[in-house]
């Protein structure tokens, strides 16, 4: 037999990225290529890469350009770019680094066999296609491999919303959600290879609206089926959107077992007028009462939230209206991007704010949900929680998992092995993680 070719893959970006890096080495798997973790004895490099701000899309051309010396020392060397800049960019990355053989949008990659074979006999392969046809079905065959305790599982992808800073209507197409039964097999084989907690991941996860045995299934309907999968016993969800926030799904946060804690819920600002330029359609106040009735089904559900600062025309009184629903919520995790123009999107042709103001209004955001953070991690302090356990720590005999709120907790010579649950006492808190003990 023939030594197996090897694949090198980067992911940047989104969860949602993790998910389809998986399949595509599962893919290629089926080419006779096992992963490698150094580009330097790949016989295929990937990138899966993201649009979403300007950093992220030049990065991919300077990490390509990294790769010009292994491609002359080995000719037969294949590059490949996937994800949501080949979507974007797909020609125009072929035209500025010749050193690509393929590029592939993120709804075509159940070819990637076709393509690879393409690039073999010395032609290049571009696909940036939306086709018509079920890519996860075509994604099947899946090596029954023992895998960790966590694992992410596509279950809708896109999105119609149309905020206007945001490329991701555009690089993952419309909305459109996986049938219900097809997710719940893909979650049983899951925990058959050792699988404890699956995040369900969408663009607009809780836009979900799956084909069920009776109609469509709501994204709480299809909580309570995964609910049900024995050996199961963690459901998460990300990324929501507030319009989508469903009273179902609320209620199934005060009374689904498997559902965690925690949930993530984007709000990008705290100004009304700003929202409405972002063409969000929720107000700040309708934002505040959603999360007062989460709260009210789940008292100690922890928020984390999404914020971009200096978005045009934002005014210092705007920044100071998210500074204040900052304050209201008080997030347990939030992550906060200065406003990047998209070209090709609504807000790229508006006033920009003065770059400068923005860096200022960035920190003074940063300090403020990281003191919150903080807080609310310290206040775990003499509380037991739940721990996965998901890896061995830095220190011998110390064992690292997450907490069902998501807080990462070590605790030292624990005899527990990976992918147990168990009750931990909390007992420290430090800068990113809390330290306990197994009760
Ligand atoms: N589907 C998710 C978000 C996907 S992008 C949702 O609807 O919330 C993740 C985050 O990146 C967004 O929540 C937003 O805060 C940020 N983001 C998107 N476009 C951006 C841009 N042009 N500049 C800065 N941040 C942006
Ligand atoms: Fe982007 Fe808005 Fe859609 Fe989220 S809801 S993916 S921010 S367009
Ligand atoms: Fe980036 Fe595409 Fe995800 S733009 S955030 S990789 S959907």
């Amino acid at each position: 037999m023939s030594e197996p070719k090897k694949l090198y893959i980067k992911t940047y970006g989104c969860q949602m990225n993790v998910y389809d890096s998986e399949r595509m080495a599962e893919t290629l798997g089926g080419q006779g290529y096992v992963e490698t973790k150094s580009p330097d004895d790949a016989d295929m490099i990937l990138l899966n890469t993201c649009h979403i701000r300007e950093k992220a899309a030049e990065k991919v051309y300077s990490e390509l350009g990294r790769f010009k010396g292994l491609k002359a020392e080995k000719p037969d060397l294949k590059i490949g770019v996937a994800g949501c800049v080949a979507q974007a960019e797909g020609e125009e990355i072929m035209r500025r680094q010749p050193l690509v053989d393929l590029v592939v949008g993120p709804q075509s990659y159940h070819r990637l066999p076709e393509m690879e074979a393409k690039t073999r006999n010395g032609a290049k392969a571009l696909d940036t296609d939306f086709p018509e046809e079920d890519k996860f079905e075509k994604l099947k065959n899946r090596p029954k491999a023992k895998r960790g305790p966590t694992a992410f599982l596509t279950v809708q992808e896109g999105c119609d919303k149309f905020c206007a800073f945001c490329v991701v209507p555009y690089t993952r197409g419309a909305e459109v959600s996986r049938p219900a039964d097809r997710i719940v097999r893909e979650a049983q084989d899951l925990v058959e290879r050792g699988v404890r907690e699956i995040t369900l991941l969408g663009q607009n996860v809780n836009a979900y609206h799956g084909a069920g045995p009776n109609g469509d299934m709501t994204l709480a309907g299809l909580i309570w089926e995964l609910n049900k999968v024995d050996g199961l016993e963690r459901i998460r969800f990300t990324t929501s959107h507030p319009n989508d926030m469903a009273d179902d799904l609320i209620e199934a946060h005060g009374t689904c077992d498997k559902l965690m804690p925690y949930l993530h819920l984007p709000v990008q600002s705290g100004s009304d007028r700003i929202l409405k330029r972002m063409n969000r359609s929720h107000t700040a106040e309708s934002y505040l009462r959603l999360i007062e009735r989460i709260r009210a089904a789940r008292p100690d559900i922890v928020m984390s939230g999404d914020f971009i600062v200096g978005f045009p025309e934002e005014t210092d009184e705007d920044f100071q209206a998210t500074m204040d629903l900052v304050e209201q919520v008080k997030y347990g995790y939030a992550y906060s991007f200065k406003y990047s123009t998209r070209p090709g999107t609504p807000a790229a042709e508006r006033p920009q704010v003065d770059p400068a103001a923005a860096d200022e209004r960035l920190q003074r955001l940063q300090a403020l949900i990281t003191q919150h953070q903080r807080e609310i991690q310290d206040d775990m302090v003499g509380r037991k929680v739940r721990v996965l356990f998901e890896k061995t720590g830095r220190l011998p005999g110390q064992m690292v998992g997450k907490s069902e709120y998501l807080h990462s907790v070590h605790v030292s010579d624990a005899d527990v092995a990976i992918g147990e649950l168990r009750a931990v006492e909390i007992t420290g808190s430090g800068a990113n993680s809390l330290a306990g003990i197994l009760v």
